[in-house]
């Protein structure tokens, strides 16, 4: 096959890469049917060379009923019919290497689609069935697991299918059957899974949900006094042994494969285990991105985070949001009680324009520490969280089975405005409407006005990735003596970042050079809210 390769010539990529998340849905319509798609995204690859990515990291592009935005996946080895098929998908991962971009796939291991072949098979076979063995079929509900997306997490087999009582586990929703990871099929399949994509051309996977895969095949309910790696169905220890043959598979290919876990453990010595040598390569770090605006928060999480990753030789991740949370701007525009987890409600006051000085100090703060950054689409706009969606429109099932408290996640995946002054803001070529509709207020956000504008979110993502880039050797950071408000660190011998989380403005540091701040110097001074770099 004649499949691009991620050239081997730079091993060591990963470690300081900066990877722009890509929600295909909402990047850009190439079609014209106001979904996003492969040809809107090849279309756009020079924004995203111009922007300065090493890497795209595409949420599931397979084919999927999408009642969980894709990640209910029915065939892996399909593109969704909206967005392409293969051979696009082949085309854009070959083009993107030109540009020198890697791409990086998204895998949800935990569970499939309802309408995947196994689970109908599954399904039609009936009880007792060895189709049956590959997910949690029981004849009662044998615990009373709650899911992470509220509610239940057994659903009886339903009625068209012949009524024969058995009850299946869902982690998530009802249309994503939980697999059963103790059975050999459900291994082999990933791993073929993952070569199909290597074979491709993908420079690495993204692995949804990674600590949930093992259960305890006793099924018992959760206590809380579990031994750390006894929890019933999150962190077992034995999960360990998927990703270290996943490293080996990966290991196969030329160049680094990278695996990149999404492992939401508070505990840091049980995250770092899934990066030991012989497992993930990274994870994300989600400690920062729920911390409130304060200097010592922030400080002791980069600090925890390095300190956390030492000992395995891993570098840290650095996220400031994703698909699934509140828009940095939106929520650094807000009191501090709204970082803690799971409080999204409708209606909590918020301050944009606070929200818009933090979220630029944060975009700096996180590009100058060592280790992997990560951008999610629309942040290099500064797109707010879009709350007030016409009433019809939401598709999250987090809102729904929150029974409407929770607003749900579709308002971070509200499609990108390009260009012109009205829905649907060159998104789609025509008129179309997208398939989630876009705010009234949104000309000013457009990648053609902040293109045009050096004061924009968008000129200021521009010119850090282009200084991080003289900063990727140096994996080292050293803190200056500073208000515990100011973080003030050091990287290399010549860099300085500067940020103020204090309540007046500050002194910069004498002798130094100002490379790029996140708002204009007053008097020499840097402002609240604001950060600077600063070059010997
Ligand atoms: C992960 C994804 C999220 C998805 C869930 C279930 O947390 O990021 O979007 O809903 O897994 O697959």
């Amino acid at each position: 096959m004649d499949a691009p390769s991620p050239s081997d010539s730079d091993p060591l990529w990963w470690r300081s890469a900066v990877i722009y998340q890509l929600y295909i849905r909402s990047f850009a319509d190439g079609d014209g049917d106001g979904t996003g798609d492969l040809a809107g995204v090849r279309g756009r690859l020079d924004y995203l060379k111009q922007l300065g990515v090493d890497a795209l990291w595409f949420t599931p592009w397979y084919a999927s009923p999408l009642a969980d935005g894709g990640y209910d996946v029915s065939d892996y080895r399909q593109i969704h019919p909206a967005f392409g098929g293969i051979d696009e998908a082949e085309a854009l991962i070959r083009e993107a290497l030109e540009l020198g971009i890697r791409t990086i796939i998204d895998v949800v291991p935990n569970h499939v689609s309802s309408e995947h072949e196994w689970f109908r098979a599954a399904l039609e076979a009936g009880p007792g069935s060895p189709e049956r063995d590959r997910f949690w079929f029981v004849d009662e509900p044998p615990n009373r697991w709650v899911s992470n997306f509220q509610g239940e997490t057994w659903t009886q087999v339903p009625d068209e299918h012949g009524p024969d009582g058995q009850w299946y586990l869902h982690l998530f929703t009802p249309e994503q059957p939980d697999l059963n990871w103790n059975h050999p099929d459900v291994r082999r399949e990933h791993e073929d899974v993952l070569r199909f994509w290597f074979d491709r051309g993908v420079a690495g996977v993204r692995i949804d949900s990674a600590a949930l895969l093992v259960k305890d095949p006793l099924l018992p309910d959760v206590t809380g006094a579990e031994p750390a790696g006894g929890h019933p169905n999150t962190d077992r220890d034995e999960v360990h042994d998927i990703y270290r043959s996943w490293r080996s598979v990966a290991d196969e290919y030329p160049g680094t494969r990278v695996l990149v876990g999404e492992v939401w453990m508070p505990d840091p010595v049980r995250f770092t285990n899934y990066l030991r040598p012989d497992e993930m390569h990274t994870a994300f770090n989600f400690d920062f991105m729920t911390r409130p605006w304060r200097g010592a928060e922030l400080r002791e999480s980069i600090d925890s985070m390095l300190v956390a990753h030492a000992p395995v030789g891993a570098p840290s991740t650095w996220v400031l949001s994703n698909h699934d949370v509140t828009r940095a701007v939106t929520r650094y525009g807000r009191d501090d009680s709204s970082f803690a987890f799971a409080s999204k409600r409708f209606g909590i006051p918020t301050d944009l324009d606070l929200g818009t000085r933090r979220a630029r100090a944060a975009a700096l703060l996180t590009a100058a520490l060592p280790g992997s950054l990560y951008v999610y689409q629309g942040d290099e706009l500064g797109l707010p969280e879009v709350e007030d969606l016409p009433e019809g429109s939401r598709q999250d099932p987090m809102h729904f089975r929150s029974n409407g408290v929770d607003p749900g996640r579709d308002g971070c995946r509200v499609p990108l405005p390009w260009a012109g002054d009205r829905q649907p803001y060159g998104f789609s070529p025509g008129d179309t409407s997208p398939w989630l509709p876009q705010p009234d207020s949104w000309a000013s956000f457009t990648v053609e006005r902040e293109a045009a504008d050096p004061g924009s979110m968008l000129s200021l993502y521009r010119a850090a990735l282009r200084i991080r880039r003289t900063l990727a050797g140096d994996e080292s950071l050293a803190w200056l003596d500073s208000d515990p408000d100011v973080l003030c660190f050091t990287r290399g011998s010549r860099f300085v970042n500067v940020t103020n989380l204090s309540d007046r403005p500050i002194d910069l540091p004498e002798h130094r050079e100002l490379l790029l701040s996140s708002a204009p110097l007053a008097d020499g001074r840097l402002p609240t809210d604001a950060t600077a770099w600063l070059r010997t």
